[in-house]
């Protein structure tokens, strides 16, 4: 199968591309390598991808030209790319190129594409606002511009599907770690922090809630991370035409669940 992964030089597009490519498929990579957060990170990451024989291509989704750079007619479509996260250095505009126009551009170049079988785009649980605790029948009711905009992509690409112009659904995950997670992420500040932890150990170490907390959450944290085997497995096929939910992984019960484990996703 063609794949093209969006994002593909960020955390997750990355593993899916990866994943993508080591079981045989012909993987297509795009990025725009912003500077959200360290470019060297993200070219690292699209270095691996090319050692594994993905094609890597730095485009800008929201730049109309640079989609000429994209030859191949893909199969498959897995929306990443995003401005992510919940940030006070990021503006609306940010939210709003990077997410709603980028989006809407990436529509565009779709409903070119003869060969496609099926857009699959990554949405968040930020769409469900502050208490995105519940499953994908929970209303939306975002309280970010990212969870606004998020779902106003999602909703545009589910709207081409409503309309029959491609197949399509739409992921709702929560949050994701594992290596190569993002350096705003919750877990990549915890293992700072436990590396400081198992430096000054000891009494120190108990005076320190921050660092306690971080213990804490590692023993929580102990279960796999599978979102990309669901993903890729649900995006893949087992959707049957329909653009609904989807679960992507399990919920460890731990107080910091919401923060470490894959959450229900999906629309209806
Ligand atoms: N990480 C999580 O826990 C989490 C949770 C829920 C949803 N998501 C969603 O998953 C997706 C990936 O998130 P991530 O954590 O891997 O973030 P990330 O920042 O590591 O990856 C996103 C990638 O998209 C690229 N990008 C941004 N704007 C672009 C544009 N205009 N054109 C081309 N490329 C562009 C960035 O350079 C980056 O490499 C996002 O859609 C995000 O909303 C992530």
């Amino acid at each position: 199968m063609k794949v093209l992964v969006t994002g593909a030089a960020g955390f997750i597009g990355s593993h899916t591309a990866e994943r993508l490519s080591v079981q045989g498929h012909e993987v297509t990579g795009v990025d725009n390598f912003s500077p959200y957060y360290s470019t060297q990170l993200k070219e690292k990451n699209a270095a691996l991808l090319r050692s594994k024989g993905v094609k890597m291509i730095s485009a800008d989704l929201r730049n109309e030209n640079d989609y000429e750079q994209l030859t191949e007619d893909p199969d498959h479509i897995f929306h990443f790319a995003a401005h992510p996260g919940i940030s006070k250095t990021s503006s609306f505009e940010d939210y709003l190129s990077n997410n709603i126009i980028a989006t809407q551009k990436l529509i565009n170049f779709a409903r070119k594409c003869a060969s496609l079988q099926l857009f699959t785009n990554i949405a968040t649980s930020s769409v469900y606002g502050g208490d995105a605790t519940k499953d994908e029948t929970a209303l939306p009711a975002p309280i970010s511009d990212y969870g606004v905009t998020k779902l106003a992509a999602e909703q545009m690409v589910l709207a081409a599907a409503r309309n029959n112009i491609f197949r399509a659904c739409s992921l709702r995950l929560y949050s994701v770690y594992g290596p190569r997670e993002r350096p705003d992420k919750l877990f990549t500040k915890l293992i700072k922090d436990l590396t400081i932890a198992a430096r000054i150990g000891g009494s120190e170490l108990s005076s320190n809630p921050r660092l306690r907390t971080a213990l804490a959450a590692a023993k929580a944290a102990s279960m796999p991370n599978d979102t990309i085997d669901r993903a890729i497995k649900k995006g893949a096929g087992e959707l049957g035409g329909n653009q609904h939910s989807f679960v992507a992984g399990q919920l460890p019960q731990t107080p910091l669940r919401s923060a470490a484990a894959v959450h229900r996703g999906g629309v209806k």
